[in-house]
């Protein structure tokens, strides 16, 4: 299974191609929209969620409610194009600069610079519309499709935020994931612990007020995957690092961990690793999930519990400054409309990103053309995995 995405964030639409999606998957362009939708929310997100409304349209690959086994094709048609067909026309226009709305001012922390240099282009626009956060949409969208291949195999996983501008979430990790995914709905920061949830919403409506952008960590908790998917075998066939590369290529991420992470490495081994016990009911299990569910670039069966570092938001209405790159002028940096949090939103784009790449994993140990014979070939493993 593998997807791209291709558009640019004010030009026409969103378009994803997913291939290698089994046939005869009940799927329909709802379940997609729910996800996109979470997306769009959060406390201290900006005008442009309001103007885009994200609605997905199934244009290949599914009929009548079911998956074909043919590549799937999903547009997300940008509602606010309109505005911009002049600036984003496909078709070539005359060396007027009101129509173009040239960029000559790269933004810090953004693709800007780096991109006009290497693909050459003197107006940043060419740049910042596709390295735009707005390309999460299509990926949420394949993400969504990939949930529910998994929540069909009884997989469950869920997007949320431990902490935002250093505000922590204490919350018991005995909660399950339905009180996860309920909890975190309900959130307008998408956290578990509602007192900390108010505070993450003070702290983004003080940096809002002062210009300020501020970031956080979301973590990602999926259960229900049997042991033993991903390998060891080979560096690029390790699940938890394909996990960390996609989460580290959201926009904005900065870092991953898995379980206790970081912390493992202030820690003796005998305060790492997880005991292995075994019961008839549950087969193998771990005492702790202090590794986050992974031994080996394999699963272990314990939840996967991955978490995502996002740095502050780089444009800011107080903006920093930078360099006009026509004139070699210092400037402040253009502003574009901005968020001053979306750590909330990046949380739904991580929980998709990881489901693509479980759902990748489970589909080339189990490459299965047919979604009912994957689900028996899964069913079948779960209990050769209890036995063995
Ligand atoms: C959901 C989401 C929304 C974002 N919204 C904005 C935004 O409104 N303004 C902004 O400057 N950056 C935003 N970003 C971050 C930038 O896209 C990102 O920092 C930039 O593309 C540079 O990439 P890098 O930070 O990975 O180096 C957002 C990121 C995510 C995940």
């Amino acid at each position: 299974m593998r997807y791209l995405t291709a558009g640019e964030s004010h030009g026409k639409q969103l378009t994803t191609i997913i291939e290698g999606v089994p046939a005869l998957l009940p799927l329909t362009s709802d379940q997609i929209n729910q996800s996109l939708l979470r997306r769009q929310k959060g406390h201290g997100r900006g005008k442009r969620m309001q103007i885009e409304k994200d609605l997905v349209d199934i244009v290949g690959g599914v009929r009548h409610g079911y998956t074909l086994g043919s590549p799937i094709a999903l547009v997300i048609k940008n509602d606010d194009f309109k505005h911009w067909q002049d600036i984003m026309g496909e078709d070539p226009i005359e060396p007027d600069a009101s129509l173009r709305r040239v960029v000559t001012r790269p933004r810090p922390g953004h693709a800007d610079l780096n991109g006009a240099i290497k693909y050459g282009h003197r107006d940043m626009r060419n740049i910042l519309e596709r390295s735009s956060a707005r390309e999460t949409a299509a990926r949420v969208a394949a993400g969504a499709v990939a949930k529910v291949l998994l929540n069909n195999l009884g997989i469950n996983i869920v997007g949320y935020v431990n902490e935002i501008a250093g505000i922590k979430a204490e919350y018991s990790t005995d909660l399950t994931i339905e009180e996860k995914i309920a909890i975190s709905e309900e959130s307008p920061v998408r956290c578990l612990d509602s007192e900390a949830g108010q505070k993450m919403m003070d702290a983004i409506d003080k940096a809002k007020k002062e210009g300020d952008s501020i970031g956080g960590i979301c973590e990602v908790c999926v259960e229900g995957m049997p042991a033993g998917i991903g390998s060891y075998v080979h560096y690029d066939r390790k699940l938890d690092a394909r996990i960390a590369f996609a989460v580290q290529s959201i926009n904005a991420f900065k870092g991953v961990e898995f379980g206790i992470g970081f912390e493992a490495a202030r820690r003796n081994g005998s305060q790492v690793h997880d005991e292995i016990t075994w019961s008839e009911e549950s087969g193998y299990t771990r005492k702790t999930n202090n590794l986050g569910g992974f031994e080996g670039g394999m699963t272990s069966g314990m939840p996967i519990i991955v978490k995502g570092v996002m740095k502050p938001i780089p444009t800011l209405y107080k903006p920093l400054q930078s360099i006009d790159i026509d004139t070699k002028e210092p400037f402040n940096a253009s502003i574009e409309r901005s968020d001053s949090c979306a750590v909330p939103a990046a949380a739904v784009v991580m929980e998709h990103v990881v489901a693509f790449e479980i759902a990748k994993a489970i589909l080339e140990q189990f490459p299965y053309d047919q979604f009912p014979k994957l689900k028996e070939a899964i069913d079948q493993y779960r209990e050769e995995v209890r036995c063995f």
